[in-house]
């Protein structure tokens, strides 16, 4: 089995990025900056905005980490949304999920400009994706298609299926990988949480995009010999022989899988540094596209 290593992929793609940085440093051109908002504890969001930001120094971006406390209320936030599109330093900006229950995502996510929405998340953005045209792409499902390609996985003709329908990941991975192109032209099919027989579509599905949040799901009975296994979940289990007291697993029985698949992501390590990668890939696009001239 060949363990597609995305922190080794995501390690290869930042010297990338920084390599095109150092260039427009030298050409005395502006620094891509990409400002994320973070609000309240959630122990998840935090490891990931605390990457985020870790790895805009890596390539030599700027970066502004905007801390609120679990009790912001709705005004003071779509307030910071309003400054952060009027910036003109900043490039690009992403409002970290989940918000507190009281806040309201939709809203906020209308509120953002979408040529700041280097997270794909914007109606305006879902939309060109979806149309095949120039767009800011979710960052989770674009991670997972560079990974595709600079592996070299084919999809075009293959049955893809995709365990869960969230509009970060599920939704638009389906989008992309029926999309005509390359990666894409797949035959997809998507599962949720009403799906009658899962395991009847995951046996047939040549590549398998979990991303249905419920650790372990996946086993080996359910997956077709030789296929390729994209495992998206980041879950949380607990472990009394971890210091931390908990460790991390996937949405796949990773073990029970190794021996009967051809590729698959592991857990950290896979898709997780991917989708920093194609927030930074975005922020870069969305500085270049700016006029700052
Ligand atoms: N929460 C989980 N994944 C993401 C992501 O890609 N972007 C944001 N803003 N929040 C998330």
């Amino acid at each position: 089995m060949k363990v597609l290593d995305g922190k080794a992929l995501a390690g290869t793609i930042k010297e990338e990025l920084k390599l095109e940085v150092d260039t427009i440093r030298l050409a005395g051109g502006k620094i891509p900056h990409l400002a994320a908002v973070l609000v309240g504890e959630d122990p998840a969001s935090q490891v990931y905005v605390r990457n985020k930001v870790r790895s805009c120094e890596k390539v030599g971006f700027k970066s502004t980490l905007i801390r609120r406390g679990a009790d912001v209320t709705q005004t003071e936030l779509l307030e910071i949304v309003d400054q952060l599109n009027k910036d003109p330093d900043v490039d690009g900006f992403i409002v970290q999920l989940p918000l507190p229950k009281h806040l309201d995502e939709d809203a906020i996510n209308l509120a953002i400009d979408p040529k700041k929405d280097v997270d794909g998340f914007t109606p305006v953005n879902i939309g060109m994706m979806t149309l095949g045209l120039p767009a800011y792409l979710p960052a989770t499902p674009n991670g997972i298609m560079t990974m595709l390609d600079r592996y070299g996985i084919e999809t075009s003709g293959k049955e893809v299926v995709v365990l869960g329908r969230s509009n970060i990941v599920g939704t638009p991975m389906s989008i992309l990988l029926s999309r005509k192109g390359n990666p894409g032209n797949a035959t997809v099919t998507m599962c949720h949480s009403r799906t009658k027989d899962m395991e009847f579509h995951t046996r047939r599905a040549d590549i398998l995009v979990a991303a249905i949040g419920i650790p372990e799901m996946v086993t080996a009975d359910m997956v077709k010999e030789g296929a390729v296994i994209i495992d998206v979940g980041i879950n949380r289990v607990d472990d009394a022989t971890r210091d931390r007291g908990y460790r991390l697993c996937g949405d796949v029985d990773y073990k029970g899988l190794e021996s009967k698949v051809s590729a698959m992501t592991p857990v950290p390590g896979g898709v997780g540094p991917m989708t920093v990668v194609s927030l930074l890939m975005n922020t870069l696009k969305a500085s270049k596209r700016a006029s700052h001239a």
